[in-house]
């Protein structure tokens, strides 16, 4: 199925929820969430999108890269390119329980296994949210990561002791879901995480630990110090907080403070192949894309994430050639132009 027939089922089956505008930048759905959209005003999705936008590529088609390698490898694992999938969660309370959480969940890992690649999985209120990322892991042998809200440790130490049954590759903790107030409601608070409580976190697993949520070079450094193998810049697709800036413009200063001590992930506003080298380029070694897989569920299951993965790949693949990367990693400041 081709993605814009994906696009066209998913518009029909998130009637009210998602318009999929032609540039999902955030403003059409600002305020909705719960929902799809960004928090409050919604500046943060917006100014994801929008310093994402402002990035050039140097194009340069005088060299001899003329067949790209995508392949990458993370805490071990060799992945067929340096595009993960975000952990999107939350069918109840988001896309008013249209999908099954574990038939929406399956379909992200496998989707992202089948195409070579990684889908992390999220947490909720909903206890049914976690246990469908670990569902979705033990089908597919284990190979996902799911993210813990930043709840107290004993329950997110409970959490990983299921995420390493599963067979994880790893574990992460959404630092910036520390406000969530509907966590609250549905009694099971979070809140931010001392480096003591961060460090506990760390040293009670062998699995790689991501930090997920950071937008300061600070809080990267305290997620080395604390043990973790990863950090994910981020601001929770402009969900969490109103007005902050966008991960593109806080990436290469956190990417600078942790690069070699930490594997550097990025997320926000990422919707094309292109975007994903813009990324890499400000100093992220992988990135996630998170709202276009909740449109590849919807409009073709896993083989609408295949899909997307295909067409990302497939994207970025053309921007290496057009401009001389060889591969993920010589991917740089270099290839971007000053405006
Ligand atoms: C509907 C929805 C649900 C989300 N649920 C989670 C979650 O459970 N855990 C988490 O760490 N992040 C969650 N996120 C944030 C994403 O992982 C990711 O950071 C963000 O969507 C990236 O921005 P993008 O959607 O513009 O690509 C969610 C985002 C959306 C849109």
């Amino acid at each position: 199925m081709s993605w814009p027939k994906i696009k066209e089922q998913a518009r029909e089956k998130l009637r009210g929820i998602c318009r999929l505008c032609p540039n999902c930048d955030g403003r059409s759905c600002a305020g909705e969430v719960t929902g799809i959209g960004g928090v409050g005003t919604g500046s943060s999705f917006i100014n994801n999108y929008e310093a994402l936008r402002k990035i050039h590529l140097n194009l340069d088609a005088l060299h001899s890269v003329t067949d790209p390698s995508l392949k990458t490898r993370l805490f071990g694992h060799s992945l067929a390119f340096p595009i993960l999938g975000a952990a999107v969660a939350g069918c109840k309370i988001n896309f008013q329980g249209r999908m099954n959480e574990d038939e929406f969940c399956l379909a992200q890992v496998q989707g992202a296994h089948e195409a070579g690649t990684v889908a992390l999985t999220g947490d909720a209120g909903h206890a049914e949210v976690f246990a469908a990322g670990i569902k979705a892991a033990k089908a597919v042998g284990g190979a996902s990561i799911p993210i813990i809200k930043p709840r107290e440790v004993a329950d997110i130490v409970a959490r990983i002791r299921e995420a390493e049954e599963a067979g994880a590759i790893a574990v992460g903790i959404d630092i910036d879901a520390a406000g969530l107030v509907n966590m609250r409601l549905l009694g099971q608070p979070v809140g931010p995480l001392s480096l003591a409580e961060l460090k506990s976190v760390c040293r009670s697993t062998e699995l790689p630990v991501i930090i997920k949520g950071v937008m300061t070079p600070k809080a990267a450094l305290l997620a080395y110090e604390a043990g973790a193998r990863a950090v994910v810049v981020s601001n929770h697709g402009g969900r969490a907080l109103d007005h902050t800036p966008g991960t593109a413009t806080v990436l290469p200063e956190i990417a600078q403070a942790v690069r070699g001590r930490l594997a550097v992930m990025a997320d926000g506003g990422v919707r094309s192949g292109v975007d994903v080298l813009k990324f890499l380029s400000l100093g992220a070694d992988v990135v996630l894309v998170g709202r276009p897989l909740v449109w590849a569920v919807f409009g073709g299951g896993v083989e609408g994430v295949k899909t997307l993965y295909t067409k990302l790949a497939e994207e970025l693949k053309t921007a290496m050639i057009l401009t001389g990367c060889p591969n993920p990693s010589q991917a740089g400041k270099h290839l971007l132009a000053i405006s």
